[in-house]
C-alpha cells in the first residue's frame, strides 16, 4: 500500500469540498443528513429520488454531480436496504462501494454521513465502524511498482470523514477494525510482491519485523529443519537456490485463568511454484507468485491479533519454500521421511504445497498441543474447479470448529464451504512402497486426496484445512471490499472466529 486513505470521525457538518455520501433506506427514505442537504440545495436530493430507479436498495447509488447551493463537488446516495436487514456485511460494502465511487470521481477528500435508522438493530457508531473498515479494505491499492502511471489513473481519495453524532463512540468501535485492516493490507502486500522480490529469506524478514507489534518470533533455517527431521518439507526446497525457511511467531495475550493452550494457524509458503520436475505449463505461471498466500494470510492474521491485543494465545507456522525444477531437485518416484516419521512416495513434485504443511503441522501440534490448528494454502486447482472463487474450501476433523469457521465465514463476508474427508479417499493415497503417496487417483477428488494426507499429520488435534487457490487472487473485482489482485483472505474469517469463540 503506497498512498494509504486516511480514515477520521467527526460531527455531522455540511462539507466545503470533495464528495459527501448520504445514506437512503427503501423505499426512497433519506436519512436526517440527508433531508438537510435537500433543503440547502432547494430538493436537489428528493428530485433525484423521484427521477430514477434508485430506490435505496442495498448494494445501489446514484451521484448528484455539482449540486446547487452546496460547495461540494457531488452528493452520492447510496442505498442501506431494508432498515430491519441491515448488517455489518452490508455496511462494509457500502463502505467499500462509497470510496470507489469517490476515488472514480476523482475525489481527494470525501465524507460520509451515518445517521439514525428507524427500525435498525445496530447503531451509529457501530454501523460507523463497519463503513469504515469496509472504506479502508477497499482503498487498498498496490502500485509501488508503476514509475509512470499518471496521478488521475491512481486512487485519488487521500481520506474519508465518517460524519455521526458520536464520533468518539465511533472511533472506540473502529478500533480493532483498524488493526484487521492493517493485517489484511500486510497479507496483500506480501501476496502481491513478485517471487523475485519476496522468497522465503525476505518474507523471514518481514516476519522479524512483527517483533515490532509485541511478537515473538523464531526462524527455522535448513540446518535446523535437518535437525529436526523435516524431510518432507526440505524435499521440496531441494531444487531452489533459495534457502528455505520455518517462521514461528507467537501471541501471548490470554489473560491469567484463561486457557492457556493456544488456537495454531499455519501456512503454505511456496514462493514461487514452477511444479518442480513435474514442471507446470508455462500458460499462466506468473500466477504461481501467489502460492504463499496462506503463509501471508497467517502473517497478516497474527498482526491484526496482536494489533488489536487479542486475549488469547495464538501460534502462526509458515512453512517457506521455492519449488524450483534443476539438477538438484527432488525427483518423482522419490521417498523422503517426514519428521513425523512417516515416510512419503514423492508422484508429482508439483503437490508439493502438502509436502510443506506436512512438516509445519507435525511440529506445531507436537511442541505446541494447541487446541485448535487451522492451516491455510493455495493446495490444489481443483477446490477452484468445485468451488470457484466464491468459498474456500473446508476439510476439517471436527465438526464444532466446521459449525464455527462456517458462521465467522457468513458473518465477515469470508465464506467457506465444508467438504468431505474419510476412509475410502484417505485408502487412495497409500503408497506401494512408502507410508503414503502425495497424490491420490489422478483427477479424482483431487482437493479431498490433498486434504486426506494433511491430516496423517495433525494426530488427532481439532483441526481444519482452508483450500484458498480460488480466494487468494481475485480476478473479479466486485466486491467493494477486495480490489483486483491479492485478496488477503481468510484474515477477516479468522479474526472473526476468535473473537467469536477463543478470547478470554
Ligand atoms: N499451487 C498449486 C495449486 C494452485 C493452482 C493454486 C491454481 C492456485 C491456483 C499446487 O501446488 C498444485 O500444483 N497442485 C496440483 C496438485 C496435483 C499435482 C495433484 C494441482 O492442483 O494441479
Ligand atoms: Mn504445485
Ligand atoms: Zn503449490
Amino acid at each position: 500500500m503506497d498512498n494509504p486513505m486516511k480514515i477520521a470521525f467527526s460531527e455531522i457538518a455540511t462539507p466545503a469540498k470533495g464528495v459527501v455520501a448520504v445514506v437512503v433506506t427503501e423505499e426512497r427514505t433519506l436519512g436526517a443528513t440527508g433531508r438537510q442537504l435537500d433543503e440547502q440545495t432547494g430538493g436537489a436530493l428528493s428530485r433525484a429520488l423521484a427521477a430514477g430507479r434508485f430506490k435505496g436498495k442495498q448494494g445501489t447509488s446514484t451521484t448528484i454531480v455539482a449540486p446547487h447551493g452546496l460547495d461540494v463537488d457531488a452528493v452520492i446516495l447510496v442505498g442501506l436496504g431494508k432498515p430491519g436487514k441491515i448488517d455489518g456485511r452490508g455496511l462494509r460494502a457500502l463502505g467499500g462501494s462509497v470510496v470507489g465511487k469517490m476515488n472514480a470521481a476523482g475525489a481527494k477528500a470525501g465524507a460520509v454521513a451515518v445517521d439514525a435508522v428507524d427500525g435498525a438493530s445496530i447503531a451509529p457508531p457501530a454501523m460507523a465502524a463497519e463503513i469504515a473498515l469496509g472504506a479502508r479494505l477497499g482503498s487498498y491499492s498496490f502500485d509501488k511498482y508503476h514509475t509512470k502511471k499518471k496521478d488521475e489513473d491512481k486512487k485519488s481519495l487521500g481520506e474519508l470523514t465518517v460524519m455521526l453524532d458520536d464520533p468518539a463512540a465511533a472511533e472506540d468501535a473502529f478500533t480493532p477494525n483498524d488493526n484487521l485492516a492493517d493485517g489484511v493490507f500486510l497479507t496483500r502486500d506480501m501476496v502481491s510482491e513478485p517471487s523475485n522480490v519476496k522468497y522465503p529469506k525476505t518474507i523471514t524478514e518481514d516476519i522479524e519485523a512483527l517483533v515490532e507489534d509485541g511478537i515473538e518470533v523464531e526462524i527455522f533455517d535448513r540446518e535446523k529443519m535437518v535437525g529436526l527431521g523435516m524431510g518432507s518439507l526440505l524435499g521440496v526446497a531441494q531444487g531452489s537456490e533459495h534457502e528455505p525457511y520455518l517462521a514461528i511467531m507467537r501471541w501471548n495475550g490470554a489473560p491469567e485463568g484463561a486457557d492457556a493452550q493456544p488456537v495454531a494457524f499455519i501456512g503454505k509458503g511456496v514462493t514461487f511454484d514452477t511444479g518442480g520436475i513435474s514442471i507446470k505449463p508455462s500458460q499462466g505461471m506468473e500466477e504461481m507468485k501467489y502460492d504463499m498466500a496462506g503463509a501471508g494470510t497467517v502473517v497478516g492474521l497474527m498482526k491484526c491479533l496482536a494489533g488489536r491485543k487479542a486475549r488469547v494465545n495464538v501460534v502462526g507456522v509458515v512453512g517457506l519454500v521455492e519449488n524450483m525444477p534443476d539438477g538438484k531437485a527432488q525427483r518423482p518416484g522419490d521417498v523422503v521421511t517426514s519428521m513425523s516419521g512417516q515416510t512419503i512416495e514423492v508422484i508429482n513434485t508439483d503437490a508439493e504445497g502438502r509436502l510443506v504443511l506436512a512438516d509445519a503441522l507435525w511440529y506445531t501440534q507436537e511442541t505446541y498441543k494447541p487446541q485448535i490448528m487451522i492451516n491455510l494454502a493455495t493446495l490444489t486447482g481443483a477446490i477452484i474447479i468445485c468451488l470457484g472463487t466464491y468459498q474456500a474450501g473446508l476439510f476439517s476433523n471436527n465438526d464444532e470448529l466446521s459449525e464455527r469457521l462456517i458462521a465467522a465465514g457468513k458473518e465477515s463476508g469470508e465464506e467457506v464451504w465444508r467438504m468431505p474427508l474419510g476412509e475410502r479417499y484417505d485408502k487412495d493415497i497409500d503408497s506401494a512402497i512408502a507410508d503414503m503417496k502425495n497424490v491420490g487417483k489422478g483427477r479424482e477428488a483431487g482437493s479431498v486426496a490433498a486434504a486426506q494426507f494433511l491430516q496423517r499429520f495433525v494426530n488427532g488435534v481439532p483441526w481444519a484445512h482452508l483450500d484458498i487457490a480460488g480466494m487468494a487472487w481475485m480476478k473479479r473485482g466486485d466486491d467493494p471490499t477486495v480490489p483486483k489482485g491479492a485478496s488477503g483472505y481468510g484474515v477477516r474469517l479468522l479474526d472473526q472466529l476468535v473473537r467469536a469463540h477463543y478470547e478470554g
